[in-house]
């Protein structure tokens, strides 16, 4: 198992329970949604918990009193199509996040992914970049997100998922050292078409019932 210093994996109660929904087979694509959008929640709260904020003056009914603002201009980026259903919790969690699409599909016979949408600006115009993707199985999606934003300028970036597989782990923490990864769970292995186990099967099509587990 890897355990590199830049990988968090939330053993709170709520998420254990949460998972074991998440993962049943029998959760349909509503329920599933919902599951992914409340861990998000739960696992985005603590990817955020270094972010900057500036001291403001509050005036409570009884008094003035020094308050806290967000001070880091956040970027979320979803990977199109499993990261969308991420995005809601974590803008509820940083309302003044920007949301930057990127697509990126697995190429199903060599594994590795394929890009066909970015709605990056021109330049980098964000503090922090949180990468949203409910699964790392091989790393090559995450591993080419990332690249994609270094190569936009982004400095601080971190990898927010809901099920991990350690070769991910292993793929991302060796290229991108610098890139904290948050998830859930940290699952056993990858089987030979890439899916992690026990998983939960196709995060996309689960969320938008567009296929069977493969
Ligand atoms: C899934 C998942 C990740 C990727 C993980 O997306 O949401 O983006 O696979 O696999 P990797 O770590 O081996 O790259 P998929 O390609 O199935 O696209 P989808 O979200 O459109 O279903
Ligand atoms: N993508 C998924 O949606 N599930 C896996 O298990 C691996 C990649």
């Amino acid at each position: 198992m890897p355990d590199p210093s830049t990988l968090h994996v939330s053993h709170h109660p709520a998420v254990l329970h949460k998972l074991a929904v998440l993962r049943a087979e029998t959760t349909e694509p509503k329920k599933f949604r919902e599951v992914v959008r409340e861990l998000s929640w739960l696992v985005g709260y603590e990817a955020l918990a270094d972010v900057r904020v500036r001291p403001i003056t509050v005036k409570t009914p009884m008094e003035s009193m020094e308050g806290a603002q967000l001070a880091d201009r956040i970027g979320l980026v979803p990977i199109l199509r499993a990261g969308l259903g991420m995005v809601d919790a974590m803008l509820e969690l940083m309302p003044t996040a920007e949301v930057w699409h990127l697509g990126l599909f697995r190429d199903e016979r060599t594994l590795h992914p394929v890009e066909y949408y970015n709605k990056l600006p021109d330049s980098a115009s964000v503090d922090l970049c949180l990468i949203l993707d409910p699964m790392l199985a091989t790393g090559g999606s995450a591993t080419a997100a990332i690249e994609v934003l270094k190569r936009w300028g982004a400095v601080r970036i971190k990898l927010v998922n809901l099920i991990a597989a350690p070769e991910g782990v292993a793929a991302v923490s060796a290229a991108h050292p610098d890139v904290p990864i948050y998830c859930a769970a940290l699952d056993r292995q990858l089987n030979e078409k890439g899916y992690i186990l026990p998983g939960l099967g196709d995060a996309g099509d689960r969320q938008f019932g567009t296929g069977k587990a493969g």
